[in-house]
């Protein structure tokens, strides 16, 4: 997120705008707690994880009373435009206040979970899924040492991505993501067949949305069913949102951040900017919260060949 706040700050000064940060999110606007941004404000943040705007889940922006205060703050201080960087809350946030009050507003897609229609990547997801790779990668070696089978929860909300793209990168012998039904008498059978040939370390990489339930009551379920393994259960928790930020996120970050500035400056709002095929796309908020967006089947399939 910061990658993206440098590239809006820095687009807006090329470019004569004044530029205000909203800290905490809409939370911010309805409190009317903001500051002004100068090119300096934004130098030495593109390395850095979390915002330093900052962040919350706001519950009062869904409210009338808490967009007609953040509407009466916004033209108390001449502001002409907005830009919102966040997942489906911030875009029904935007889709809302835009109706509402006919305000301009660019969003960026910004979440760890991938889950957002209109975007191949969103920003953050990048960055989340090889902190994930390096977590597996360190419990491959306990897991491969000790024979052990490890059951890693991920995160991703309703979204199997993390867990799709990671499970495939470390090479995981199973991955459950709700996109697809969880199979746990197929997974007590291939555990089975590998002690069998004496393979005795596994990795299942569990998405916490899947319907079997979480690493642990999948755990549960496989284990019950099975002699002889000896087995752990990991929850990567929250170092998956932390962290400096891969190469691929500070550029989709930079290029959304100057689409999304210059877009308002030439009259255009009212979407949610992604990239897909490396080309810009836009998608308007109605569309963007209509549906998530789903992994493609092809590599849901490609995981059954390869862990084979
Ligand atoms: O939507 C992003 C996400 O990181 C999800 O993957 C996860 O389920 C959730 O947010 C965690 O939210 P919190 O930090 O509020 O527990």
């Amino acid at each position: 997120m910061n990658a993206a706040i440098r590239a809006v700050v820095r687009t807006a000064i090329h470019n004569n705008v004044e530029v205000w940060g909203v800290r905490r999110g809409y939370e911010g606007l309805i409190h009317n707690d903001m500051v002004e941004l100068q090119s300096q404000s934004v130098s030495n943040i593109i390395q850095r994880g979390g915002t330093i705007l900052k962040t919350a889940r706001s519950i009062g922006f869904m409210t009338e009373t808490g967009m007609a205060q953040s509407y009466e703050n916004l033209k108390r201080r001449e502001i002409d435009g907005l830009v919102v960087i966040g997942g489906d809350g911030t875009f029904r946030g935007a889709l809302e206040f835009s109706n509402r009050y006919k305000f301009p507003i660019v969003g960026l897609p910004g979440t760890i979970d991938n889950d957002l229609n209109g975007t191949d990547f969103t920003i953050g997801f990048d960055t989340a899924v090889n902190t994930v790779v390096d977590a597996v990668d360190k419990i491959r070696d306990t897991a491969d040492s000790h024979d052990r089978l490890f059951f890693i929860e991920v995160m991703g909300r309703d979204a199997g991505f993390i867990a799709l793209y990671s499970g495939i990168a470390t090479g995981a012998e199973e991955i459950l993501v709700p996109e697809s039904r969880s199979d746990i008498d197929g997974l007590v059978k291939l555990l089975q067949e590998e002690w069998d040939e004496d393979r005795r370390s596994a990795i299942v990489i569990v998405a916490e949305g899947d319907e079997a339930g979480g690493a642990y009551e999948v755990a549960n379920k496989v284990t019950s069913r099975l002699e002889g393994f000896s087995h752990r259960v990991t929850i990567l928790g929250h170092i998956q949102r932390g962290g400096s930020p891969t190469c691929n996120d500070r550029v989709l970050a930079s290029r959304l951040g100057n689409e999304a500035v210059t877009a308002i400056i030439q009259g255009r709002y009212g979407f949610m900017v992604g990239i897909v095929n490396g080309l810009f796309h836009y998608v308007p908020f109605a569309e963007a919260v209509k549906s998530h967006n789903t992994p493609a089947i092809e590599m849901l399939k490609l995981v059954d060949v390869l862990s084979s």
